[in-house]
C-alpha cells in the first residue's frame, strides 16, 4: 500500500519505518528541512533502539522515502497518517490542535482521488469530526474518510510495540476504510494483535483513557510509597504482592519519580479539560494530575533532608535525566523540575545520560555534563539515580566515588538496600 506519514517524529518515523519494513511504500514528510535532509543522509534524529537499522534498510531498498513536499507526498499516497504533535496549549490545559488543523487544511488542498486520512496523533474526542468538517469545506465527502487509529507505542520499546501491539484500534464507520486498514495491519493481526473496530470518537477516547489509567497506576503506587516510608515497609513488596493479582497486573506499578514524557502529563490534562467542556468532572484524573505535580517537590524535600538542609556547594550527580530509560526524550522529565531549585540553593549538578548532553541545561551555569558514569559520580556528595538505564545497574560506587561520605538516593530502587548496608553505603530508595 502507498502510505504517507505527516510528521516524522517519534510516532511518524517509527510507524513509517515499521510499515515500510512490512512491505508498504512509505513517504515520511516533515516541515523540518534539517530533519529530512539528515534522514536522507542516514542520520536518525531520535534515540530509539533498533530504529537506525530499520530506517537505513528500508531507505536503501526504496520502500521508505523522506520529503518536505506535503502536496506531492499526499498525491502519491492512498493512506495519509497524521502524526504531528498535540502539546498542551500555553495558557490552558487543553490540547493545542493547531498542527492537526493546519495539516487538515494542507491535505484538503491536495486531494484528487480517494484517500483515507488517519489521526495517529493523540487527539481529544470529536477532533476527527472537526478534521472531516475542515476537509469537506473544499472536497467531496466521497473522496475521503477520516479515521482514528491511535498509537500505543512506548518510547524505548517503540519498534517492538509497533510490530507486536496488544491491539490495533480503528475508529471508523466507513466499511471500505475498515477493510483496507484491516489488510494493512494483517501482518500484525496474524502475529496475535487484536483488531478492534469502533466508532471514531470511541477510538479517540480509548487512547486518552488508556494513558490516564496508566498514569493513575503510577500515581497510586507513588502515593503508597509515601506511606511505606513512614511505616518501615518496602513499597516494592507491595507492588509485587498487588501486581501478581491478574486483575491488577504488575506493570506501571513501580514507585519512582513523577511520571513525565511527551504523553502522560499532556494527555491527562487534555482529557480532564475535554470532560470539563462536556460538564463532566473527571475528579480521579484531576487528583492524579495534582498528585503527580506535587511528586517532584516531595522528592526534592527528601533530597534536602538527606543533605540535612546544607545544599550550598554540594556536588549532586544525576544519573539519567530523560523521563525514562532507552529514550533521549526530555519532554516533561521530572529532573527539569528538580534541578533548578537545587542550583538556586547553591548545589553544583553533574549529570550523565547515555543519550548525551542536553540542551535543556545550557542556560544553567552550574549544570555540567560528564562523558561517562565514573567521572560523573567521582566527586559527588549525593548521587541521584533518576532513570532506570541498564548502564546504572552494576556500578562499583565504593571504588569510583572519591568522597567517602557520599549518599545515594535511588529514585528507581535499582539496588538492594541490604547489599548497600553490607557495603556500608548510605543508600536511600523510594517507598522504603
Ligand atoms: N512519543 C510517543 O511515545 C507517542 C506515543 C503515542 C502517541 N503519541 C502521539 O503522537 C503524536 C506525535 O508525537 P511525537 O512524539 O511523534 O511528536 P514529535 O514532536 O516527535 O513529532 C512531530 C513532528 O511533526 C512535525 N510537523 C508538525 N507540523 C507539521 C506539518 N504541518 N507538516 C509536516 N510535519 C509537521 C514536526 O516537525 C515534528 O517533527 C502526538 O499527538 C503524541 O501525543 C506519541
Amino acid at each position: 500500500m502507498k502510505l504517507c506519514m505527516i510528521g516524522t517524529g517519534y510516532v511518524g518515523l517509527v510507524s513509517g519505518a515499521c510499515f515500510s519494513d512490512l512491505g508498504n511504500d512509505v513517504i515520511c514528510v516533515d516541515r523540518d528541512l534539517t530533519k529530512i535532509e539528515d534522514l536522507k543522509k542516514g542520520i536518525i534524529p531520535i534515540y530509539e533502539p533498533g530504529l537506525d537499522e530499520l530506517v537505513l534498510k528500508n531507505y536503501r531498498n526504496k520502500r521508505l522515502r523522506f520529503s518536505i513536499n506535503l502536496k506531492d507526498s499526499i498525491a502519491k499516497s492512498d493512506i495519509i497518517f497524521i502524526c504531528v504533535g498535540t502539546p498542551t496549549k500555553k495558557k490552558s490545559n487543553a490540547a493545542d490542535l493547531s498542527q492537526i488543523f493546519n495539516v487538515a487544511k494542507e491535505i484538503r488542498a491536495s486531494i484528487s482521488k480517494f484517500k483515507i486520512i488517519i489521526t495517529k496523533s493523540t487527539v481529544p474526542v470529536t477532533t476527527g469530526d472537526q478534521i472531516e468538517k475542515i476537509i469537506s469545506q473544499k472536497v467531496s465527502n466521497k473522496l475521503f474518510s477520516v479515521v482514528s487509529n491511535p498509537e500505543f507505542l512506548r518510547e524505548g520499546e517503540a519498534i517492538r510495540d509497533f510490530i507486536y501491539p496488544d491491539r490495533v484500534v480503528i475508529g471508523t464507520n466507513h466499511n471500505k476504510s475498515n477493510k483496507i486498514l484491516k489488510d494493512l495491519y494483517s501482518p500484525l493481526i496474524s502475529k496475535g494483535a487484536k483488531y478492534i473496530n469502533t466508532s471514531r470518537r470511541a477510538a479517540e477516547l480509548i487512547k486518552y483513557a488508556s494513558n490516564a489509567f496508566l498514569a493513575t497506576k503510577i500515581t497510586f503506587i507513588n502515593e503508597l510509597a509515601n506511606l511505606c516510608e513512614k511505616i518501615d515497609v518496602n513499597v516494592d513488596n507491595i507492588s509485587i504482592g498487588m501486581g501478581l493479582d491478574k486483575r491488577i497486573g504488575g506493570r506501571f506499578l513501580r514507585a519512582g519519580p513523577a511520571y513525565g514524557g511527551s504523553c502522560f502529563p499532556k494527555d491527562t490534562r487534555a482529557l480532564a479539560k475535554t470532560a470539563d467542556k462536556f460538564h463532566i468532572d473527571l475528579s480521579v484524573i484531576k487528583s492524579v494530575i495534582k498528585s503527580n505535580e506535587n511528586r517532584s517537590s516531595l522528592l526534592l524535600k527528601r533530597v534536602f533532608n538527606l543533605l540535612k538542609g546544607k545544599v550550598k556547594n554540594k556536588k549532586i550527580c544525576f544519573l539519567g535525566v530523560t523521563f525514562k530509560a532507552n529514550t533521549d526524550d526530555m519532554r516533561d522529565s521530572s529532573c527539569l523540575t528538580m534541578i533548578p531549585p537545587l542550583i538556586k540553593k547553591g548545589a553544583v549538578i553533574n549529570y550523565f545520560d547515555p543519550t548525551g548532553k542536553k540542551n535543556e541545561f545550557k542556560k544553567f551555569k552550574n549544570v555540567n555534563f560528564s562523558k561517562n558514569i565514573n567521572s560523573a559520580i567521582k566527586d559527588s556528595d549525593l548521587i541521584i539515580i533518576h532513570t532506570e538505564w541498564n548502564d546504572f545497574k552494576s556500578i562499583n560506587f565504593k571504588r569510583e566515588v572519591q568522597n567517602k561520605k557520599f549518599i545515594i538516593f535511588d529514585m528507581r530502587n535499582i539496588y538492594s538496600s541490604t547489599k548497600m548496608k553490607e557495603l556500608k553505603i548510605k543508600y536511600f530508595g523510594v517507598g522504603c
